[in-house]
């Protein structure tokens, strides 16, 4: 009995900073995501409003309110808060979307949505989802 218990403590002596050093790991980095995030949207978020500009603004307003009707189809509102809860908050969700034209179900969007697949890059399309995230109703 006294020499299993006796490892056990030892364990758990030396389990005991490892585990301070990971819960600090945890704490720091959000912080360090925070700090470098801006960095590496913020030429992503002038390329994203460029290809918005270029190939949404047209059915989906500057402003992206959308609202603009192509036969039964009404163009969507592409802002926050909506989109986002639509999407679940999914950029995998929105990017699908818009690289298939599929809606938050797999269904396909209604016409004139196009699919932008082969006419856009998975990371344009990222662009444009950054961009996207700035706008709200
Ligand atoms: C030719 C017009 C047209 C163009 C160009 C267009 N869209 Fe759309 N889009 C639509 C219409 C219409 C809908 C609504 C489809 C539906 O409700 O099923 C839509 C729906 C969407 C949706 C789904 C929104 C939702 O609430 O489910 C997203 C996301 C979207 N468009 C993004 C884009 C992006 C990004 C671009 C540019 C790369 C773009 N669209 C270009 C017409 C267009």
């Amino acid at each position: 009995m006294l020499i299993q218990r006796t490892p056990k403590q030892k364990t758990r002596g030396a389990a005991l900073p490892l585990t301070a050093l990971l819960v600090c790991t945890g704490l720091a980095w959000p912080a360090l995501a925070q700090t470098t995030a801006p960095q590496t949207t913020s030429s992503q978020l002038a390329t994203g409003a460029k290809l918005f500009a270029a190939n949404c603004a047209s059915c989906h307003r500057a402003d992206g309110s959308g609202g603009m009707k192509f036969g039964n189809a009404v163009s969507a509102d592409l802002r926050a808060p909506g989109l986002e809860t639509t999407y679940k908050s999914s950029d995998k969700l929105l990017l699908r979307a818009i690289l298939e034209a599929k809606d938050e179900d797999g269904d396909r969007l209604d016409q004139p949505m196009p699919a932008w697949k082969g006419r856009l890059t998975t990371a344009d399309a990222e662009a444009i989802i950054a961009y996207l995230h700035t706008l709200h109703s």
